[in-house]
C-alpha cells in the first residue's frame, strides 16, 4: 500500500547540543509523531549562514550539526522511522529558494517580526540579502518535499505564513504544484523557564540543562536554581506558582502525589528549597539517564551518525529534484536543450 501518512517537515538550526527546553518544546512531540506521520527532519545549515557567515562559524557548523542529530536520537527518534538530512546535502533547496524569491516582496520580508528580533539580538545593523530571505529559504525547505504539516514553536509562525503565501502565489500563477503547508504550534507547551528563572531556557543565556549534562552538572545547576526570591528560611511560606522548582517538578517528577505534597508544604513553610531540589536532581537524572546512554552509544559510533544523514539525503534528494523539475515545468522554465528533447517525443 502506498504511504498514506501525512508528511511532516521540521528543522533545527545546527546550534550545537540541545537542552531540556528543546525536549519539552519539540523533541518529545517529534518522537510521538515519528509513529503517526512521514517525518522529515532537516538540519538547517544554510540557515546558519544567515547569521553566522564567517569561515570559523561555517566550519563549526559541521560538528554542531552532528550534535543536533545525536540529541534527536538520544531523545528517542529512531533512524529507521524518519528521514533526517543536512539541508546543504539537498542543494536543490537553493534553486527553489531562488525561484521563490521572486514571489515574496522585500517590504513583506522586512515586516517578518523575527528579522528585527534577530538583528537586535545579534547587533546586526544592516541585514544581508540572505538574512532577509531567511523565511523564503524555510519555505523552500518545507515545499521541496511537499511537507503538509510543520511542527514549530510560536516564534516560527510568521515563517510558515510566508510559506503559505508563496505556495498560494506559485499555484495561482503557474498551476498547482505545492501544498499549503500548515503550522502545528503546540498551544499547551509553554516555553520552559531557565534555571535562573528567566522566561526562556537558552544555551546563550547560560541557564540551560543540556540533554548531555552529566549527573554532577545537573545537580549543580538545580541546587543553584532560582526559586521564590522572597523566601529566606525554610519556614517562610513560599510561592509555588511560576516557581521554576515546581515547573520542573511538574514536568520531570512522575510521582504526582509527592509533587503535590511538596507544593503544600512549600506553601506552608514546612519544607526547604534544598530538599525539593535534591529530589528534583534525582528525578531529572532518572529522566536523563536513558537519553545520556543513547547519546553515548552514538558518540562512540560517529560513522553511524554520518550514515543517518547519508540515508536521509539519499531519500530526500530525489524528491527534491522531482519537485524542482515540476516547478520549472509549471513555470515554463525549460532549457531549449530539454525542450528540444520533449518536442522530439511529442
Ligand atoms: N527556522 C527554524 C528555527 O529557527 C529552523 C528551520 C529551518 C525550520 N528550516 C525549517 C523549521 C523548516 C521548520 C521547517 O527553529
Amino acid at each position: 500500500m502506498a504511504n498514506t501518512k501525512k508528511r511532516i517537515l521540521t528543522g533545527d538550526r545546527p546550534t550545537g547540543k540541545l537542552h531540556l527546553g528543546h525536549y519539552v518544546g519539540t523533541l518529545q512531540n517529534r518522537v510521538r509523531m515519528q509513529e503517526s506521520h512521514d517525518l522529515f527532519l532537516l538540519v538547517a545549515d544554510y540557515h546558519s549562514l544567515t547569521t553566522h557567515p564567517e569561515k570559523e562559524d561555517v566550519v563549526a557548523t559541521r560538528q554542531n550539526a552532528l550534535e543536533v542529530v545525536m540529541d534527536n536520537y538520544a531523545a528517542g527518534i529512531e533512524p529507521s522511522k524518519v528521514t533526517h538530512y543536512l539541508q546543504s546535502d539537498v542543494p536543490e533547496t537553493a534553486e527553489l529558494t531562488l525561484l521563490f524569491s521572486m514571489l515574496a516582496t522585500v517590504p513583506r520580508l522586512q515586516r517578518v517580526p523575527t528579522l528585527k528580533e534577530v538583528m537586535d539580538n545579534l547587533h546586526i545593523t544592516e541585514p544581508s540579502a540572505g538574512l532577509l530571505n531567511y523565511p523564503v529559504l524555510q519555505a523552500a525547505d518545507i515545499l521541496i518535499v511537499k511537507g503538509e504539516l510543520v511542527p514549530v514553536g510560536k516564534d516560527q509562525a510568521s515563517h510558515i505564513e510566508v510559506t503559505r503565501e508563496i505556495a498560494r502565489r506559485f499555484n495561482t500563477r503557474f498551476g498547482e504544484v505545492f501544498p499549503e503547508a500548515e503550522a502545528l504550534i503546540p498551544e499547551e507547551t509553554p516555553t520552559l523557564v531557565g534555571v535562573d528563572g528567566q522566561a526562556k531556557m537558552s544555551k546563550s543565556l547560560g541557564n540551560a540543562i543540556m540533554l548531555s549534562d552529566d549527573e554532577k552538572t545537573v545537580s549543580k545547576k538545580v541546587m543553584s536554581m532560582y526559586t521564590d526570591p522572597n523566601r529566606i528560611h525554610a519556614t517562610d511560606p513560599g510561592i509555588v506558582e511560576g516557581n521554576p522548582l515546581f515547573i520542573y517538578h511538574d514536568l520531570f517528577n512522575p510521582d504526582i502525589a509527592q509533587v503535590e505534597e511538596f507544593k503544600d508544604r512549600y506553601r506552608q513553610g514546612t519544607i526547604g528549597d534544598v530538599e525539593c531540589k535534591r529530589v528534583l536532581v534525582e528525578k531529572l537524572n532518572a529522566f536523563l539517564d536513558p537519553i545520556r546512554q543513547r547519546r553515548r552509544f552514538l558518540e562512540e559510533r560517529p560513522d553511524d551518525v554520518i550514515d543517518i544523514l547519508r540515508m536521509g539525503a539519499e531519500r530526500a534528494r530525489p524528491i527534491a529534484q522531482e519537485t524542482v523539475a515540476q516547478a520549472r515545468e509549471a513555470m515554463g522554465l525549460i532549457s531549449p536543450i530539454h525542450a528540444a528533447v520533449i518536442d522530439l517525443y511529442r
